[in-house]
């Protein structure tokens, strides 16, 4: 049997599929990863864009990175990898989808159950009153809270800080619960994200990896792009 083919039946014999996935799921629509070879940790430095002490030290740069990050995003399309995930949920309504994209690519195929690990580009949070607010400006180096006048920053996790407890809750619910990951277009090196594989593994529950250079060597791996292999789950 090919591990397509393979997979499938995982798939449709599974009560409790789950997803995850990370910045490849999105390569197909034009968006750059991270890490490899065009990855923007390679043209970009995380501590002075993607850190509170960066914020602290010079909001304006970091802003001016995430309006152009939300600007590229906006006129970018979901790929045929996250359309699928939406027929995969005809099958599976109870599915979760967690993501550590912040793209926004997965609401607008119109996946269900989302749960968005490190934020959302197209929204704001008050340093001051935590306040998160839909935030589309992509001009404004240095937006405030309309509540309280506090500073705005970008509703991101940035390295060295804590996920949203209540997202942490949610996803914990969904590890307990799934007897099949699908993990897609992630490098497995940010946690949490990276210990969900093993975390599931280590009760006896298969993992399907979806990636051209798959990594977690006891998941069953389809090699290829999101867009080419998750149709042929989806059919
Ligand atoms: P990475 O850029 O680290 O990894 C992208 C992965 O996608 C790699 O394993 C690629 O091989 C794979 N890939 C490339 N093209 C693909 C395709 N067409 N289909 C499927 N997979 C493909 O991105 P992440 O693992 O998501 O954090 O990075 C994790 C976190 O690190 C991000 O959420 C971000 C970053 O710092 C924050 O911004 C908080």
């Amino acid at each position: 049997m090919d591990q397509i083919k393979l997979a499938r039946d995982l798939l449709d014999k599974s009560l409790n599929p789950l997803f995850l996935t990370g910045a490849g799921i999105s390569a197909e629509s034009g968006v750059p990863t991270f890490r490899g070879e065009n990855g923007l940790w390679k043209n970009y430095r995380p501590e002075e864009l993607a850190t509170p002490e960066a914020f602290r030290r010079d909001p304006a740069v970091v802003w001016e990175w995430y309006n152009w990050r939300k600007s590229l995003v906006s006129q970018k399309d979901p790929n045929a990898g996250h359309l699928a995930i939406n027929f995969i949920q005809e099958r599976h309504p109870e599915m979760g989808v967690i993501t550590q994209n912040v793209d926004g690519l997965h609401q607008r195929a119109g996946n269900k159950n989302l749960v968005e690990l490190h934020g959302n580009l197209f929204f704001a949070r008050c340093v001051k009153c935590n306040g998160i607010v839909e935030y589309q400006d992509y001009d404004n180096n240095s937006p405030q809270c309309e509540s309280c006048g506090g500073r705005l920053r970008p509703h991101i996790v940035w390295f060295g800080e804590q996920l949203d407890p209540e997202v942490i809750g949610r996803v914990n619910r969904y590890l307990q619960k799934t007897d099949l990951l699908v993990i897609v277009g992630t490098s497995g090196v940010v946690y949490p994200a990276a210990g969900f594989a093993s975390t599931v593994a280590l009760r006896g529950v298969k993992v399907i990896e979806i990636n051209p250079e798959p990594v977690i060597d006891f998941a069953l791996q389809l090699k290829g792009g999101a867009g080419e292999v998750l149709p042929h789950l989806s059919g």
